[in-house]
Order: structure tokens, then C-alpha cells, then sequence
């Protein structure tokens, strides 16, 4: 049995910026954007003010200060803003970081206290939203997903933790997924966002939870990775590729959003909470095959039924066509890849990190693990010795 609720309004296409203006008014006349450098750097943000202008909605306020692994900070800086202001709406234009803290802003500067109140410790939030400010969130990259998804990840510098919002209100009302502002990715962006949604759509097919038409979605995200990424990635220019990978990125933050993700996003936002510096992705990248490894030979059954699904012989197949397309994108394949030092308390510090922000994801790991298996995955990766993996 699943249930299957995605409430987004979805502008999928090139040329689909042209409409921000048009969908804005539905909302009001007041704005908030909310973006990091890149959007100003790339004239995006000119772009959507001019559309908004011309559709006669001129009272914007711009706050550009996301940064990457986005913090609690600059979320309840970006809501009292928009609460301040009595803003209408909220525009997230960029990346996931952006999107994720726009999407925050509208539930902390909608209801009362602070952003860190409202992410999911295993325990749950401390408070609950019961309203948000509309969102119209338009992604600059191909990957996140989280223009469709009700997720917020956001990072705690004082408690170096890195925990998610998940809650119905916390979707955008639209998504406008416009591949032509993905145009200017260079290799490394374009590499890194795409394995992130490569691991949505693995991570929600593979989990224990039920939902028929996310794991469809997973699929088919896969396919068009598999096929698309890495001509993306060497021709930038190549506007189906493009439109591929939007596409995949999307369809794969709809299968996390009913489906969740697993352990390799649980063991990478330790990482990245602990050592904000490194990317998401590239985190992702450094865990993903071990623990991808781990689960095949606990219990391969779901990588197999994937691998079928995907027209490969066996799931030992598909491990293969993930390494290798993780050295063909260039990115790190482990975590001493990533510069982190052989340190036991650094392995210790991260696995009691899972258990204390993340444990539930035990549950849908698709192989039963335990608090000694994270750690010695961890090992594993620091190490890069397969022999290490248990124990
Ligand atoms: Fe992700």
C-alpha cells in the first residue's frame, strides 16, 4: 500500500523563466528572492526581476547570502526579512542550497521561533508549521530536486549538525524547471549535481518503504543518467543533455520526496555538517559505492531488481557502471579522496553523529545495520581497505 501527494505546479521547458512574473502575481505584489552569487553573476536574477517588473510587481526585496550546505543562520536572517517586510511571496533562484533555504524562510518567517526548531531529529521537530509564505522555487542546477520535494537540509555551524525540514507545508507552491539556466554549469557542477540526483533515485528505489510510482521515477532517472550525464558533463552547449538531466534531477527529487532517501545521504550530511567545506555531492560520492557495496552483498535483492529493471545483467553490473561513472566525472571516491584525516575520533565523532540525528534511517536501510556497521563503513572510506567493512 502507498500514498502518493506532490503538490507542486510544475513549468518544465525551455523558456519556462518567462513565466515567473505571470505565476508571481497569483501570489501578490510584494517579493522576496532569495539567491546566492552565481544567480547575480549570471544575470539570472536581472532576468527574473525584469520579468517580474514587467508584470508589474516592483516591490522586490533581494537577499543573496545563501551560501553552500546552507545554515540555520542565515535562514532566520532571510525570515525576518520576509516577515519584516510582510512579503507575498518568495522566489528561490539557484541551486539546492538556495532552494532549500528559501523554502525554510517561508516556513520560519510564517510562524514563530527559530529555523533549527523545526528540523527532524529522530525524536521530530521541536515545533511543527502550520502556515508558510508561497514559494516559487526555480533550480540553476540539475540535481537537488528539491524544487519538488518537501525538504529543507540545512546545517548547523554551533552543533556541526546537518539535519532536513521535512513537513507538507515546506513544498514549494510552483516549480519552474527552466534547463537553459543549467547551460552554465561548469564540469565540476555539473558532475556533482548530477550524482546527487543519481543517489535520490538509488537510495529511493532501493530503501524498504513502499511507493510503486517513486520508485518508477527512480527508474527512469537512472536511464537518463546513465545515458545523459556525462555528455552533459564534456558538452555543456548540448541543449538535450540539458533538458535530459533537469528532467532526471526532477523526477528524482519527486521519488525521495514519497519515497525518502537512505543511509548514503544520512552518512553524508554527518560529513558535511562536521566539515561544511565539502560539497553534498562530493561527500555523497566518497560513501556511496562502499555503502552501496555493503548493502549488495547483505541484501541484494532490491539492487537486483533494480539492475533488471534497467536492462543490466546483475547487480554487481550496476556497482560497476556507478564506479566507473564516478571516475569518469572525476569525483571523489572516498573520503580520503576528500582530504579528511585517518583519525578513529574522526570515524567515532561521525557514526555518533547517524545515531543521534539520523537512526530512523536504519529502518529503511534495505540491509540491517547497526551503529558498528556505520562506523566501520566510515573506516572503510577513510581507509579505502574493502577489508575493513566488517569489522
Ligand atoms: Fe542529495
Amino acid at each position: 500500500m502507498f500514498n502518493y501527494y506532490m503538490p507542486v505546479d510544475i513549468h518544465f521547458g525551455f523558456g519556462a523563466i518567462s513565466k515567473v512574473g505571470e505565476i508571481a502575481r497569483r501570489f501578490g505584489f510584494k517579493g522576496l528572492i532569495v539567491c546566492g552569487n552565481s544567480a547575480k553573476r549570471l544575470g539570472y536574477l536581472d532576468k527574473v526581476v525584469s520579468n517580474l517588473v514587467i508584470n508589474n510587481i516592483r516591490d522586490i526585496i533581494v537577499f543573496d547570502e545563501i551560501e553552500p550546505n546552507p545554515t540555520d543562520i542565515a535562514v532566520n536572517k532571510g525570515a525576518l526579512i520576509a516577515s519584516s517586510n510582510q512579503v507575498d511571496f518568495i522566489i528561490g533562484l539557484g541551486g539546492g542550497s538556495v532552494l532549500d533555504a528559501a523554502k525554510a524562510i517561508a516556513i520560519v518567517s510564517s510562524n514563530e521561533g527559530f529555523a533549527w526548531e523545526y528540523v527532524n531529529y529522530p525524536e521530530g521537530p521541536k515545533s511543527i508549521p502550520y502556515y508558510t509564505r508561497p514559494v516559487i522555487a526555480i533550480p540553476t542546477t540539475a540535481g537537488t530536486g528539491s524544487e519538488v520535494n518537501k525538504y529543507s537540509v540545512l546545517s548547523n555551524p554551533n552543533r556541526k549538525e546537518k539535519i532536513a525540514i521535512a513537513h507538507s507545508l515546506n513544498y514549494p507552491k510552483v516549480a519552474i524547471v527552466d534547463p537553459e539556466l543549467t547551460m552554465s554549469m561548469d564540469k565540476d557542477l555539473t558532475a556533482t549535481t548530477g550524482i546527487d540526483a543519481f543517489y535520490h533515485a538509488l537510495e529511493s528505489y532501493t530503501n524498504k518503504l513502499e511507493n510503486k510510482i517513486a520508485e518508477d521515477f527512480a527508474v527512469k532517472a537512472i536511464k537518463i543518467i546513465f545515458d545523459w550525464l556525462l555528455i552533459a558533463y564534456h558538452e555543456p552547449q548540448n541543449k538535450e543533455a540539458r533538458l535530459n538531466m533537469s528532467y532526471a534531477a526532477m523526477i528524482a527529487g519527486i521519488a525521495i520526496d514519497q519515497k525518502r532517501a537512505g543511509l548514503i545521504h544520512s552518512m553524508e550530511h554527518t560529513v558535511s555538517g562536521r566539515f561544511p567545506k565539502i560539497a553534498h555531492a562530493k561527500g555523497l560520492s566518497a560513501l556511496g559505492y562502499y555503502i552501496t557495496l555493503f548493502n549488495i552483498k547483505k541484501a541484494p535483492q532490491k539492487y537486483q531488481r533494480l539492475a533488471e529493471e534497467l536492462g543490466l545483467k546483475d547487480e554487481h553490473e550496476l556497482l560497476n557502471k556507478l564506479k566507473e561513472l564516478t571516475i569518469a566525472l572525476s569525483l571523489p571516491r572516498s573520503l580520503k579522496d576528500l582530504g579528511l584525516a585517518q583519525d578513529e575520533d574522526i570515524i567515532n565523532d561521525l557514526a555518533e553523529d547517524v545515531h543521534f540525528t539520523a537512526r530512523g534511517v536504519f529502518n529503511i536501510n534495505p540491509a540491517d545495520i547497526t551503529e558498528e556497521d556505520v562506523r566501520n563503513i566510515y573506516k572503510t572510506s577513510l581507509f579505502e581497505d574493502e577489508s575493513l567493512m566488517y569489522g
